[in-house]
């Protein structure tokens, strides 16, 4: 498939920041013609016939693993999970040792989610397998961004000139850099929002603003994307408590109702209800939290068969 004369060269997906417009629109093409497919009676295709497929997961995961094993499954490839605790990894071996493993049983793609920024891009320059970044540390989480446009776009027929505020923890957030920098390519304008020591001043050298008052920024916006608190990541406190987290960030019913009508309630998951986003908006008409997954298997399909068509293990 190709999106005008865009043609897909790269074997790998490491992050959102290298793509060109035009390749981001390739991709979100290709998933249209895969979400297609998920309407019909039949719907497996077998445009991975014969390729492995190796779902490696050094981190817990829900969406993102499940969605990458059904998508490599209605594209027909073989696949394998791996998960941290039942891999060698616990034995000592390093993960390119790992990785060398997998590829000498001819896996023809890896999706890695690993704790730490790089290590995507580490394995993609040492081996021929096809590397697929499902999320490494604090880095990019591509495919959830890819997912998240997929989604504005679907809901409002376009990116260019939406303006969406990526709320919460954005300094250990992997979603916020890749949503980012797939927002701003697109024509979008993105407003950072949490407390100053998650959200410093810094971000503004990527051409987003930033802004340390919800209430004011919630009124101008087209799409709120709330992100979790990464604790896992953070080495100190970064806000006196839970509570005034909520009681300034939270996306609260009386909050809520100082956005359009038609703004998109959004959030990658998981959620932590009655934190960054009350229970009842969770699930509210605003909300389009369960449109991201479903679109998340059309859109990891269109990734792994366009990464697939190029690997040359
Ligand atoms: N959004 C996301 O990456 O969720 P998981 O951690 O469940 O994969």
């Amino acid at each position: 498939m190709n999106s005008g004369t865009v043609h897909w060269t790269r074997k790998d997906l490491l992050g959102l920041r290298e793509l060109s417009v035009e390749e981001i629109n390739l991709v979100l093409e290709t998933a249209d013609a895969f979400k297609q497919v998920g309407t019909r009676e039949v719907k497996k295709v077998p445009a991975l016939q014969g390729k492995t497929l190796i779902n490696l997961f050094i981190e817990p995961s829900t969406r993102t693993r499940t969605s990458f094993e059904l998508a490599a499954k209605r594209l027909s490839a073989d696949i394998v999970n791996i998960s941290a605790a039942a891999s060698s990894l616990t034995k000592g071996e390093t993960l390119k040792d790992t990785a060398r493993v997998l590829e000498a049983n001819h896996a023809d793609i890896i999706v890695l989610r690993h704790s730490s920024a790089g290590a995507p891009q580490f394995l993609a320059s040492r081996i021929a397998s096809s590397v697929i970044n499902a999320g490494d540390g604090a880095h990019e989480h591509p495919t959830q961004g890819l997912l998240d446009l997929y989604t504005i776009r679907e809901k409002k027929g376009t990116v260019a000139g939406l303006h969406v505020a990526i709320i919460g923890d954005i300094l250990f957030s992997r979603v916020a850099r890749s949503n980012i920098f797939a927002l701003l390519k697109m024509g979008a304008r993105v407003t950072l929002v949490g407390p100053s020591t998650l959200v410093p001043r810094e971000f503004e050298q990527l051409g987003v603003a930033v802004s340390h008052n919800l209430e004011e920024v919630l009124p101008t916006v087209d799409v709120v994307n709330l992100l979790r608190i990464q604790h896992e990541r953070q080495r100190k406190e970064y806000f006196p408590g839970l509570g005034e987290y909520i009681r300034l960030f939270g996306l609260t019913k009386a909050r809520a109702r100082l956005l359009r009508p038609d703004c998109l309630i959004m959030h990658p998951g998981p959620i932590n209800r009655g934190v960054e986003l009350d229970s009842e908006l969770a699930d509210g008409a605003q909300s389009v939290i369960l449109d991201q997954v479903t679109n998340g298997l059309a859109v990891r399909m269109a990734v792994l068969y366009l990464c697939g068509g190029i690997a040359t293990r």
